[in-house]
């Protein structure tokens, strides 16, 4: 396992579709080992998602930490892998919360994102997953999904009057127990 260069915004990994995997692919070991270097990866940055792309690798592949950032957080953060995702919003008005991106350093804006999604993706092992998603961790899951599409939280804003770095957003813009999602 190891921690890989993070991309940022302007590298053209960013900005590029990713391809689904297929079952042989992700049973490789280099697939396998790209899982392990992401939570790794993810983990040494100190955000709660990674997707593949932002390694610069083109693949349908995203880690994430199923915490609950509102208040409920758990002990052990559960790691989460997703592959070949479909996100499926499942109604209600968008609702805006804050955003960061490791691959955007520094930065946090406000993104409205679907409250509750339905997800179909495969598991690192290539079994099929179906779950409810909601609120923060829906809020990750988008945000993460985005990125297998060559899309940022910054294409998400409706305008960018509450961009802010990180400094100044904790100092004026956010209350002290909020977190940003950052991805
Ligand atoms: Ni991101």
């Amino acid at each position: 396992m190891a921690v890989r260069p993070i991309v940022r915004l302007g590298h053209p990994a960013l900005r590029t579709p990713a391809e689904p995997l297929t079952a042989e692919q992700l049973a490789t070991p280099g697939v396998q080992a790209l899982i392990d270097d992401l939570f790794d990866t993810m983990i040494e940055a100190g955000g709660v998602g990674l997707a593949a792309p932002q390694v610069d690798e083109p693949v349908q592949l995203f880690v994430y930490l199923a915490v609950d950032a509102r208040g409920e957080q758990q002990a052990e953060p559960q790691r989460r892998v997703l592959v070949n995702p479909m996100l499926e919003p499942l109604g209600g008005e968008l609702i805006y919360d804050w955003e960061g991106c490791l691959s955007i350093p520094d930065l946090r804006g406000l993104v409205p994102r679907h409250p509750e999604v339905r997800v179909h993706a495969l598991d690192r092992h290539g079994e099929r997953l179906t779950f409810r998603a909601e609120g923060y961790e829906a809020r990750i899951v988008q945000h993460e999904f985005d990125h297998l599409n060559g899309v940022v939280f910054l294409d998400r804003m409706r305008d960018l009057h509450s961009l802010a770095f990180s400094a100044e957003w904790e100092a004026y813009m956010v209350a002290a127990d909020d977190e940003a999602a950052v991805g």
